[in-house]
């Protein structure tokens, strides 16, 4: 019984290490062929006292069907497993760890600052990077011969097309094709020739916001400002309005925040400008709204403390891969 049970252990580890259909054959033919172990001990079972026979016969009996059916098992694994697998393969080596991708930061601060205005109810909408120069300028209360074209000059193609200087565009292309009330959000890339510094790019992102109404005042965007910021910021930020001048705004203001010592120029806004809504067809008698910018990079240099504009065009995965 002891030496049945080490032929058992032996069968076992052999089908195991088999990695051939003929390998397995000739496991096959050792132990259950015509001249096979088994096949001889089972003639043998005749000269066993007949005390021991009944027991022995059945051990046999089961060790052979425990053998066809480890064969029969290696045969089906055999055929099922791939052709051709790479002998220096080895399934149990660590994997290798697939990389995983990740927003860029600039993506992340225009989801959030969009994430906001999405809560106070306003609509995320496009618009285009190659822009006319009624969209860029003449309908923003820009004529041809204002110096304040100079501020958002930009790069023009061959066929009279330009790339947008500023977001302010989808102001226009918004109320163009629809009716108010409207209340949107546009975020996008803007291009302007300067010079590239640690605080310049000749591209980079703006979020345009425009609400027209009835009667959308200017505590509105007082309103809706100081509830984006905070949410932004933190509710300790301070916020400072102060006057300035833009063509497609009256009247118009820039932003400030501080955390404590000193004051940080965030963005740009106020009212419509009456003449913008007659270059759109709006009646500047019966709707009035606001209308603010600002700039992505801007937002996420602060709220993330970097220092030069670059890093985030550079594609540096050091740099990247900190978000
Ligand atoms: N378009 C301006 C710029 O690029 C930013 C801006 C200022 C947008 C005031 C506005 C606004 O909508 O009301 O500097």
């Amino acid at each position: 019984m002891t030496d049945l049970h080490a032929l058992q252990e032996e069968i076992k580890s052999r089908v195991a290490e088999a990695c051939d259909v003929h390998s397995v054959e000739q496991i096959r033919i050792t132990y259950l062929g015509r001249k096979g172990t088994l096949t001889r001990l089972f003639q043998k079972l005749g000269s066993v006292k007949p005390a021991q026979r009944r027991e022995l016969g059945q051990a046999l009996n089961a060790l052979k069907s425990y053998s066809e059916s480890v064969l029969r098992d290696k045969l089906r694994d055999l055929a099922t497993e791939p052709e051709g697998l790479d002998p220096a393969f080895d399934p149990t080596l660590p994997g290798v760890r697939p990389c995983v991708g990740r927003l860029h930061p600039i993506t992340q601060t225009i989801r959030m600052i969009c994430d906001v205005f999405v809560r106070l109810g306003f609509e995320i909408v496009d618009g285009r990077e190659v822009e006319t120069e009624f969209h860029n300028f003449t309908a923003l209360n820009i004529p041809l011969d204002h110096p304040s074209r100079d501020a958002f000059d930009t790069f023009y193609t061959d066929t009279g097309g330009l790339l947008r200087s500023q977001t302010s565009t989808v102001q226009i292309r918004q109320m163009q094709k629809r009716k108010p009330p409207l209340r949107v959000i546009a975020p996008g890339k803007v291009f302007r020739p300067d010079a590239v510094d640690a605080s310049h790019s000749f591209m980079f992102h703006q979020i345009e916001g425009l609400m027209v109404d009835r009667d959308t005042t200017f505590s509105d965007l007082k309103g809706i400002l100081h509830v984006f910021l905070r949410k932004l910021f933190g509710k300790n930020i301070r916020m400072r309005y102060r006057p300035h001048f833009f063509p497609f705004t009256e009247p118009s203001v820039e932003v400030d925040v501080s955390w404590g010592k000193g004051w940080l120029e965030l963005l740009g806004a106020g009212q419509v400008d009456p003449a913008v809504f007659q270059a759109v067809g709006y009646d500047p008698r019966q709707v009035q709204g606001f209308a603010f910018g600002l700039g992505v990079e801007r937002i996420a240099m602060l709220k993330y403390g970097i220092k030069d504009i670059r890093l985030f065009f550079e594609n540096d995965l050091r740099f990247l891969r900190q978000f």
